[in-house]
């Protein structure tokens, strides 16, 4: 879908001057197992925010080459209802640059659940070696696999012997800063069958405190042929270009960034000029997805899960964040936007990270 936002004056984000440079490289499209994705900009997976209310408004701005599900429990999935299910879930319009991100250690549940995937439609599989959420790595799974290389490539092994659609996998450098072993992994991944690498180049316990090892980037996709995208920290069009050109990766994977402004997928690969009231038109947007998606309960704790990254935005964000932390409604959120969300507030050009690190 095209961005319908009408368009006025710009916002106070500097232009970089090779912007053509950048929105030509993320326009160019990319093979990821026999499929061609139109650009190279990528959503991240992140729970909790990246649910079917938020891609809906994602859709909207328009220009997100793939996007991501947040993650999904392997053993859930197979018997999951996406009528109910608050995160296997998905409008059909979407399937065909979608991606679900499953989480688990297991290879059969992770392959039979993957066959799920596959039959629902979804354009590929992601699987999660990653997170290193403590829920996730004492049930093995996440950031967790990367201790157990040797199971991280069986599982891709058997979810390729199983599945035709491309397979993803985001990982990060793992437990130790040395790179060595992310990139044994990354070739054996190859060797297994897997179609994309999205390496997030941070040591696993270190959430998104210290700056990523962007360095790393490069010798992941040295390693591998498949493509590599890169992710971490990107907030701003030079961040972007600064990691296509440093490191040679393919693409970029943008996470609390495409939360913060779903518009950059336009702005960075057309263009597009954002209104200086898109930030109001997008937390009413969101509003009232999250309203037909979600009970009155689950709807507003993703609304406020939202509002820390979206309140990094601003110059005044803690306060922003403090006024819709009273709202216990839709109704509540879309009065304080109309009253508190304005043209022309003062933007962080980067966002908050104290707001951002959660
Ligand atoms: C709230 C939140 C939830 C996340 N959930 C997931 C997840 O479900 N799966 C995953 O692979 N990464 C997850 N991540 C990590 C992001 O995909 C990404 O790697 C990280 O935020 C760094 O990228 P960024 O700096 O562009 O945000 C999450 C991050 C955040 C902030």
């Amino acid at each position: 879908m095209t961005p319908t936002t009408i368009i006025t004056a710009p916002m106070n984000q500097s232009t970089p001057p090779n912007f053509s440079k950048l929105a030509a490289q993320l326009s160019t499209p990319i093979m990821i197992g026999g499929n061609s994705i139109p650009n190279r900009l990528w959503l991240a997976p992140m729970a909790g925010l990246t649910h079917i209310a938020f891609r809906q408004v994602l859709d909207h701005y328009g220009s997100c080459g793939l996007v991501f599900t947040e993650m999904c429990s392997a053993k859930a999935v197979p018997s999951e209802n996406p009528r109910i299910s608050p995160v296997f879930r998905w409008q059909n319009w979407e399937l065909p640059n979608l991606v679900c991100q499953l989480a688990g250690s297991e290879p059969e549940e992770l392959v039979i659940a993957a066959e799920r995937v596959e039959r629902e439609g979804f354009f590929g599989v992601d699987i999660n070696m990653g997170c290193s959420a403590r829920g996730m790595t004492k049930r093995e799974a996440g950031a967790a696999l990367l201790k157990t290389p040797d199971k991280a490539v069986a599982i891709v092994k058997a979810i390729r012997k199983a599945v035709s659609i491309p397979v993803f996998i985001k990982f990060r450098t793992g437990w130790s800063k040395d790179i060595e072993p992310a990139v044994a992994l990354a070739k054996k991944l190859e060797a297994a069958g897997a179609d994309c690498l999205v390496f997030h180049p941070r040591v696993a316990p270190d959430k998104r405190t210290r700056p990523p090892m962007i360095d790393h980037i490069r010798f992941i996709k040295e390693a591998v042929s498949i493509p590599v995208f890169g992710n971490g920290n990107v907030t701003t069009q030079q961040h972007c270009q600064k990691m296509l050109d440093t490191t040679g990766c393919d693409g970029v994977s943008v996470g609390r960034m495409a939360v913060a402004r779903p518009w950059i997928f336009a702005q960075w690969t057309t263009g597009y000029t954002p209104d200086d009231n898109i930030f109001q038109d997008y937390v009413l947007r969101l509003a009232t997805a999250l309203e037909q998606e979600f009970d009155p309960s689950r709807g507003i704790k993703r609304f406020r899960l939202f509002m820390s990254y979206f309140a990094a935005n601003f110059k005044f964000g803690h306060s922003l964040q403090a006024t819709f932390a009273t709202a216990k409604t839709m109704e509540d959120v879309r009065r304080l936007a109309k009253e508190h969300i304005r043209p022309n507030m003062d933007l962080s050009l980067s966002p908050n990270m104290n707001l951002y690190n959660l």
